[in-house]
């Protein structure tokens, strides 16, 4: 049995849907000569205006979506999330108090944040991509702080200045990536090949991955990142098997390199799975981090159901930090979402939470959104929160860092 059959099936206007993505996206390799970027690919699949997986109609959050994010699953995230960002506004003059949200989702963690901090905040702005999550977002905010919504803002590109608290949760690890593969020659040594995709004359699956030789720019960043994850001492071949593959992150650091610029004073914050480049460019990763997610189903095949799936890789926090502080921001923390929310006061929130519980029912969301927020198997380890600060020594965001990993 194929994946794709174990996967439950789209309905009729979504089948339409994802045909007339792939039609595009057959036309967009053939424009490329047979060979589609991963990340063009990627693109195309998660962000074609009114087509892409999050430009489309389609339910990605909560039960009836693909995944849950941590807002999603507990209350208690924004709270500890505000209790952070309340040192951080004690830094800043009150005009300079405004957030700007990357991905705000179903806009939970603007409303829940926005009701936590009332008169905290200046002003809110969201930088969504898509038009319906935008329309989403504004219905969820006007239920979850009412008195609150004439602050918010939706902006269409990345403002020329930014001030106050940028924040991105779950944001990097939606952005495209590049793939690569290395293969060993005993006579040609090392090579790097570029992954994307590219046609096949099936009817059913007319897409397929496909590897070309990676142009030397891209090969020299590869070479570079993977003998900075092993250390410079150490040979790629006796670290590396033929065969493996893994993925460069260019655009979020593109992307945290375009924030940096543009902070004047203020905190860039993000949270999102991933892990320093040592731990990323382990060895034994020999697949790298790229999955798909479909109804709560994860699968590792980024062509079925295009458009209709998510896309996604890890985060390189190694890169990251590389990236902000190239651009002049200093570091003011790197920690796991475990520490993070104990750091904010987790425990104390979730037991005033239980003190106010009338019913079994909600004690037990509760414990769960708890366990799954911290727990080692769940989001508690493999998520990381980074941030990072301009024009003011802004408070840290953990006591027992893990800055020394990066
Ligand atoms: C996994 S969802 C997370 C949503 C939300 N932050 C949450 O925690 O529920 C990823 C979001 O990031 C957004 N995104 C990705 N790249 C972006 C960019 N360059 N600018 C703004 N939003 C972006 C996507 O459109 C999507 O809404």
């Amino acid at each position: 049995m194929t994946q794709m059959s174990l996967l439950p099936r789209p309905n009729q206007a979504q089948l339409e849907r994802n045909q007339a993505l792939s039609a595009q996206i057959i036309a967009k390799i053939a424009q490329a000569r047979g060979f589609l970027r991963f990340d063009d690919f990627m693109r195309a699949a998660l962000y074609t205006p009114g087509l892409g997986y999050y430009s489309g109609p389609s339910e990605v959050f909560g039960a009836v979506g693909d995944f849950v994010t941590a807002p999603q699953i507990s209350p208690l995230f924004a709270q500890c999330v505000a209790a952070q960002w309340r040192r951080w506004f004690a830094q800043m003059a009150a005009d300079q108090a405004q957030v700007t949200e990357f991905g705000a989702g179903d806009g939970r963690f603007a409303g829940q944040i926005l009701a936590l901090l009332g008169d905290e905040v200046r002003s809110y702005n969201i930088i969504e991509l898509s038009g319906h999550l935008q329309r989403r977002q504004a219905q969820t905010i006007a239920t979850l702080a009412p008195q609150q919504v004439n602050k918010v803002r939706w902006l269409n590109q990345l403002p020329d200045s930014l001030e106050g608290i940028v924040f991105g949760n779950e944001v990097l690890d939606a952005m495209p990536v590049r793939l690569f593969e290395l293969q060993f020659d005993q006579q040609c040594g090392i090579s790097v090949l570029e992954r994307g995709v590219g046609v096949q004359n099936q009817d059913s699956t007319p897409l397929c991955m496909a590897t070309q030789p990676a142009n030397p720019l891209f090969a020299a960043s590869v070479i570079e990142k993977l003998k900075c994850a092993i250390g410079p001492e150490n040979s790629l071949a006796s670290h590396y098997v033929s065969g493996y593959k893994s993925e460069l992150g260019e655009e979020s650091t593109g992307w945290v390199n375009a924030i940096a610029q543009r902070l004047s004073h203020g905190v860039l914050h993000l949270i999102d799975y991933g892990f320093a480049a040592a731990e990323y460019y382990l060895p034994q990763r020999s697949g790298g981090t790229l999955m798909c997610h479909y109804r709560h189903r994860s699968h590792e095949d980024p062509l079925q159901w295009i458009g209709l799936q998510d896309i996604t890789a890890h985060v390189d926090f190694t890169a990251v930090a590389q990236a902000a502080m190239q651009s002049g921001l200093d570091l003011l923390g790197y920690t796991t979402q475990a520490r993070f929310l104990m750091h904010c006061g987790l425990i104390e929130y979730a037991a005033a939470a239980m003190q106010t519980q009338s019913d079994i029912k909600q004690t037990v969301a509760l414990n769960h959104g708890l366990q799954k927020l911290v727990s080692e198997a769940e989001m508690g380890e493999l998520f990381k929160v980074i941030a990072f600060g301009k024009g003011a020594s802004f408070a840290a965001i953990d006591s027992r860092d893990r800055s020394n990993r990066l």
